[in-house]
């Protein structure tokens, strides 16, 4: 075989394996084409009539526009490797342009990029990796953490919201996903969140933060307002830190030095969770307690920081012309239903929704009620 043999058996592999899976019609579908733009082929081995070989298919690399693949051509024989080939392929559209990988392309191609209930996908977003939980098929609903949790907070809208995309990443610096020692910032959180809708292929979707991830939502508003189709604001607000504020900021970035996440649960679960919460639901302030013991401290620590110095967004609510729904508990004391109320009256066209018998963590200390009220606040979006 000579080599330009061997390169039509790698492309045959290559639409045999389409074939045998999604369909040769796999690019049309989505009014995509995969052009070849880098290929490296080694011959290591002569084949001759009569040697039968097997070609095996792998994705090396799954980035947003292109694809690289690694295909290897063995001597059933003797299982001999005698060529290999590394191709990268860039995704364009009927104009010849690169365009992101359609999200069923990159499924095929081993880029999972949903979880299993229980499991959480590691994504790269530049120079950190995050845990994201990552469930079902729609509109995509991004939800975002508060300050010391992660994803989990958001677990039962994430089991129950079913119509949608739920995506809830654990941020940088907290639960399971990288926590460098610097590198904290509302905006780089924003383009942490971008990046992983980038990775996700996703061009849009509903930003939904509790307190902390408020923030976060706003600067995604500043940053990257063409992401963001509709927004949901829990137990958060507009306005910067006050100096006392920003001077007790200050105390617990050194409570969370000196002594560990555990002191600072201890200060910051009585004042997360509801008068309500505290009394009836034990297991809920265990679960808190436990998430924030889980906190990497240089997690907590970037975070305060990065509270601390964020810009007052009350310049920005008059401006927010997505559909937007407020949400707070009747008992939050960190963040109260009047800072809500103004908020709300402050964005053209908001809706606010008090939760009774829940503090901070609404989603979490009253599950049903919050999902309740976020599903009918997303069945009346228009749907993309
Ligand atoms: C949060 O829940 O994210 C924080 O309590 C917010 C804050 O401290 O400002």
């Amino acid at each position: 075989m000579n080599e330009a043999a061997y390169l039509e058996l790698f492309e045959r592999a290559r639409w045999e394996a389409l074939a045998r899976g999604p369909g040769l019609d796999l690019f049309r579908r989505h009014g995509v084409w995969p052009a070849a733009r880098r290929a490296t082929a080694d011959y290591l081995l002569p084949a001759f009539p009569g040697d039968v070989l097997r070609v095996e298919l792998e994705t090396e690399k799954l980035g947003r526009t292109s694809l690289e693949l690694h295909q290897r051509a063995t001597r059933i024989r003797d299982g001999a490797l005698v060529a290999e080939l590394q191709i990268v392929f860039v995704m364009i559209d009927g104009e010849g342009k690169p365009i992101p990988i359609p999200p069923e392309v990159a499924t095929v191609f081993g880029g999972r990029l949903t979880s299993r209930p229980g499991e959480l996908v590691r994504h790269e977003v530049g120079d950190v990796t995050l845990a994201v939980d990552t469930r079902g098929d729609g509109p995509a609903l991004l939800l975002i953490h508060g300050f010391p949790l992660d994803h989990s907070l958001w677990a039962h809208q994430v089991a129950a919201l079913a119509r949608w995309r739920r995506i809830a990443p654990d941020l940088r610096g907290a639960g399971a996903s990288d926590a460098p020692d610097s590198g904290y910032s509302m905006t780089t959180y924003a383009d942490d969140l971008a990046r992983l809708l980038d990775r996700l292929h996703i061009e849009r979707a509903v930003v939904a933060g509790v307190s902390m991830g408020g923030y976060i939502a706003f600067e995604m508003l500043r940053r990257h307002r063409a992401r963001v189709m509709g927004l949901i604001l829990a137990d958060t607000r507009a306005d910067a830190d006050s100096a006392e504020a920003r001077q007790s900021r200050d105390s617990m970035i050194e409570v969370a030095r000196t002594q560990g996440a555990a002191a600072v649960a201890d200060r910051m679960v009585p004042r997360l969770l509801g008068r309500s919460s505290q009394q009836t639901q034990p297991h809920v302030v265990e679960q808190v307690r436990a998430m924030i013991g889980r906190t990497p401290v240089p997690g907590i620590v970037g975070a305060l920081g990065a509270m601390r110095d964020r810009p007052d967004s009350t310049p920005l609510l008059p401006t927010i012309d997505v559909p937007t729904l407020v949400l707070v508990g009747a008992e939050d004391e960190l963040t109260p239903p009047a800072a809500s109320r103004a908020m709300a009256s402050a964005i053209p066209s908001a809706a606010m929704t008090m939760i009774p018998g829940a503090g901070h963590l609404a989603p979490l200390e009253a599950p049903t009620a919050v999902t309740r009220v976020i599903a009918e606040f997303l069945e009346a979006l228009p749907r993309p």
